[in-house]
């Protein structure tokens, strides 16, 4: 018995992670892209897709939620980090009794998690901000950490996956229980992590392969996961009405609006690389209006070619549905654009 358990980058619920697909996009880049050394995943969310590739390329994942900034920057950062103090971490977490009350117990106890778990929540995330100020974890075992913690929240909390409303009066069979997320000690000296708009991201780096999986519908992911992001922030700010959400309004994605289109032109208008792919599925038309894609096929395809050589491919794919409205023909796509005068 080695005393603690291990986790992957997969092993989380995500909206739209594109885990499944990673075969169909990998076989996509091998045989359509030449010379790829640095790709810049900069919807990255889970991080899932950056990691399909190998480590002789460059990976700059980038994201607008901090908590997945975290994520992305425990599984890919340069940073070294010592796999044993967080060994050792994880174990002692995981002998906690009932803590102390704090931040958790007071706004979210017996709602997504028992007051229990509420309490080893707040005290473990107090404790790994203790550990960084005093200099006893580095940035990246503090990001490999609250990963572990967020992955540990999803694996109890009492939702349907997100944290729009939780489930009444249920028992809370699983306890908070910490994996030791399986991060790389390896990865490439030169990848770097940002927590920015995607938009402002463009105007600032190059890529042989810019990879874009912007959020199709109107769902923000900032509404979705607030608490996953309320704790990795770790800033403690007032929560209200029964989902006990914080303010996000600085969160909110240009993406889930009318202003997509819009926006999407500039973000491609300003990207430096020789190859842009983007995933969007085919629900524009169909489904209910939350979960209607809100750029057209049109409009993809007319400023994607604006910039370059474009090819679609397609693949059979699960729509994320509630699962009233069973759309049998979605599929998932992928526009591959061989950008004109790409970076060289
Ligand atoms: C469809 S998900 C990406 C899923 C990801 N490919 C995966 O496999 O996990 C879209 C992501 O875009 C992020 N996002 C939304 N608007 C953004 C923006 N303007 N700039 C950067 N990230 C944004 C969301 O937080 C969300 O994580």
């Amino acid at each position: 018995m080695s005393g603690y358990k291990t986790s992957k980058i997969n092993n989380r619920r995500y909206l739209g992670n594109k885990y499944k697909l990673l075969p169909f996009i990998v076989d996509v880049v091998e045989k359509e892209c030449r010379n790829i050394k640095v790709i810049a995943d900069i919807f990255a969310g889970t991080g899932a897709v950056s990691s399909a590739f190998d480590k002789s390329k460059v990976i700059i994942t980038n994201d607008l939620m901090y908590s997945n900034y975290i994520c992305n920057y425990a599984w890919f950062g340069a940073e070294n980090y010592e796999p044993q103090k967080i060994i050792d971490l994880v174990i002692k977490y995981n002998s906690l009794g009932s803590c102390r009350d704090n931040y958790m117990t007071r706004n979210f106890a017996n709602t997504y998690f028992s007051k229990k778990d509420c309490s080893k929540i707040g005290y473990i995330r107090n404790d790994i901000e203790q550990l960084f100020k005093k200099k006893q974890i580095n940035a990246r075992e503090r990001a490999i950490l609250i990963t572990s913690l967020l992955y540990a929240m999803d694996k109890i909390a009492q939702t349907c996956g997100h944290y729009d409303a939780y489930r009444k009066g249920c028992n809370y069979e699983n306890e908070l229980e910490l994996y030791v997320p399986l991060a790389p000690v390896d990865n490439n000296p030169q990848n770097k992590c940002f927590n920015t708009d995607a938009n402002l991201l463009v105007r600032e780096i190059e890529a042989d392969l810019v990879y874009i999986d912007p959020p199709y519908n109107s769902r923000q992911y900032c509404d979705a996961y607030h608490l996953l992001e309320n704790v990795a922030r770790w800033e403690k700010p007032e929560v209200h009405g029964v989902a006990k959400k914080m303010d996000r309004s600085k969160l909110k994605s240009e993406y889930c609006t009318n202003k997509a289109t819009d926006a999407f032109a500039d973000l491609i208008s300003n990207i430096k690389a020789k190859y842009i792919m983007l995933s969007y599925n085919n629900m524009s038309q169909k489904g209910n209006d939350r979960s209607n894609a809100k750029i057209s096929d049109e409009d993809i395809l007319r400023i994607l070619r604006g910039k370059g050589k474009v090819k679609v491919f397609s693949q059979q794919y699960k729509a994320f549905t509630t699962g009233k409205s069973d759309i049998a023909d979605n599929e998932e796509r992928l526009f591959l654009c061989e950008c004109s005068g790409g970076v060289e």
